[in-house]
């Protein structure tokens, strides 16, 4: 396995691969990699002659008063793991490396990304399709795989290939959970036994909410109010529960076909986010 930090070398190395003929499937990431990471490993593993991976915990994608000095970093497990699942790239570049001092360009999608977190974290995702957009020009991937996980930031990123002609196909994964139904996460670190026991709400609340919706559409409303006092009862501090129709991010019409039952809460300073994507 190859582990660049130079973005030039890393460059020089994908474009060669790409003038002999060979297909890359790219996993992005923030590194402290656990199994759901691992699944968007074996789907790039399944697709591509080359697998590469990046680690980097992308500042501009972090608020001020956010965790980015915090972020849990475990370089040497990470580079370990994604050797046991066939990654033959690691690309962990230093924040320096990556961004100039004076560096002005953004990129920046403006629907999809509104609702949701973009409310409450109002400069993350133009953080991400920053980062990404730098990524894809260095990695050159065929495939990308995001996973499902952090959904509205898949559908923000396959807006942003579409809109800008990146050749890129984007393969969703779908989202991974403890045994106990806790969506994984790298975030998950920071809870006590106690929050952790308690953060379990949040995907109680959505499968209860989702049944519901599913037997009376007409109760997407009150199902999320219902989630949102069951996350607060189980003492969490709720962020957003919403229902939103997937391609639009908007509000389900009545001719919705797919939508995202979303939520976010704080368990102590931990904020969590999980979802539920089905038809209706
Ligand atoms: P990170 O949170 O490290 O996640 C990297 C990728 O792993 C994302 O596509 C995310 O959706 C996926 N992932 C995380 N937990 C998952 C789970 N439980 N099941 C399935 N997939 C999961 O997302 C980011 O990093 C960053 O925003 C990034 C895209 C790398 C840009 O900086």
């Amino acid at each position: 396995m190859k582990i660049f930090t130079s973005s030039c070398e890393l460059q020089k190395y994908t474009l060669e691969l790409k003038r002999s003929g060979k297909t890359i499937g790219f996993v992005p990431t923030m590194g402290f990699l656990h199994d759901g990471h691992m699944s968007l490993i074996d789907i790039a593993r399944q697709k591509s002659d080359v697998v590469v991976v990046s680690i980097f915990v992308n500042p501009t994608q972090f608020a001020p008063n956010e965790d980015f000095d915090r972020y849990p970093r475990d370089f040497d497990g990470d580079v370990a793991k994604c050797a046991e699942h066939g990654a033959d790239v690691i690309y962990a570049p230093e924040a320096a490396e990556m961004y100039r001092a004076d560096a002005s360009t953004w990129v920046e999608e403006t629907v999809l990304s509104q609702p949701l977190c973009g409310i409450s974290r109002p400069t993350f995702y133009r953080g991400v399709t920053t980062v990404v957009a730098k990524l894809f020009l260095l990695v050159q991937p065929d495939f990308a795989v995001f996973g499902l996980k952090d959904a509205q930031q898949c559908f923000v990123i396959q807006r942003m290939v579409r809109d800008l002609n990146f050749p890129i196909e984007i393969i969703p994964a779908p989202l991974v959970r403890d045994a106990d139904g806790l969506a994984l996460s790298s975030r998950n670190r920071y809870l006590s036994a106690d929050e952790r026991a308690r953060a379990l709400s949040i995907h109680r609340a959505l499968l209860a909410a989702k049944a519901r919706i599913m037997a009376d559409k007409s109760s997407i409303k009150a199902a999320a109010a219902e989630a949102a006092a069951a996350i607060t009862a189980a003492g969490g501090r709720v962020d957003y529960v919403d229902v939103l129709d997937c391609e639009t991010m908007k509000y389900p019409e009545a001719d919705a076909k797919k939508i995202i039952l979303a939520a976010a809460a704080f368990f102590g300073t931990t904020r969590l986010i999980d979802n539920e994507i089905f038809e209706i």
